[in-house]
């Protein structure tokens, strides 16, 4: 069986149970190598995953009779690799273990609810803005070359009434949440990874 395990949003605490039993009692754990750094006294083997998404899925589908547990940050299902494998393993085979997302963290962290949320990304696309600020409530998980300040820049393009949310590092000790308008956000120097919560003005 080949599962696909969320490890929630970063600090090994937030993992399931679930997850944990399986991720200790696979043969073989694949994961990136910051993942695969959090999962300690290991005895299998560990395959790390980077730029060898075909080459690992050639493997797992020669191997498809081992205990092997594919590990992900916060839900793989949420920009992750929940849906590469879904799309190229026979689901009899798969067996996914949602974590808790880095969205989600953040929202509890707020006190704001998920409901009618719009989940986007800006990894390895140009983001339709017009659309994204369109909605009242969005949450993006964004990469180095679309982040909090680039965001920021589009909504006051557009002269909206936004709030902005930065969630950076979640559940790590170096957590920071700066919550503001768009010119609060800009004069932050510099964000370390992170989600990014746009809310209309109430
Ligand atoms: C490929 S996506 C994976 C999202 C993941 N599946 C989830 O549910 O959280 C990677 C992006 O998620 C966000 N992210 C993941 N973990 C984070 C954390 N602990 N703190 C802040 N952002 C995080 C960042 O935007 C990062 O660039």
């Amino acid at each position: 069986m080949i599962n696909i395990i969320g490890l929630g949003p970063g600090e090994f605490d937030y993992i399931t149970k679930m997850g944990e039993k399986l991720i200790y009692s696979s043969d073989i754990l694949i994961g990136g190598k910051r993942n695969l750094e959090s999962i300690e006294n290991f005895s299998g083997e560990k395959i790390v995953l980077g730029n060898n998404l075909k080459e690992i899925l050639d493997f797992i589908k020669n191997n498809l009779h081992k205990n092997i547990s594919v590990i992900a940050s916060g839900d793989p299902s949420i920009y992750g690799i929940g849906k590469y494998l879904s799309n190229n393993i026979e689901h009899e085979n798969l067996n996914i273990v949602s974590g808790i997302s880095s969205l989600q963290y953040i929202f509890s962290k707020i006190f704001v609810d998920m409901n009618d949320v719009y989940i986007t990304s800006s990894h390895g696309k140009i983001p339709d803005f017009d659309y994204i600020l369109s909605h009242k409530k969005v949450c993006m998980v964004t990469d180095s070359k679309i982040g909090p300040h680039e965001i920021c820049r589009e909504i006051q393009k557009r002269n909206l009434d936004k709030i902005v949310v930065v969630g950076e590092n979640l559940s790590y000790a170096n957590e920071r949440i700066t919550i503001g308008k768009p010119k609060d956000i800009l004069s932050v120097d510099k964000f370390d990874m992170n989600v990014v919560v746009i809310l209309d003005e109430k």
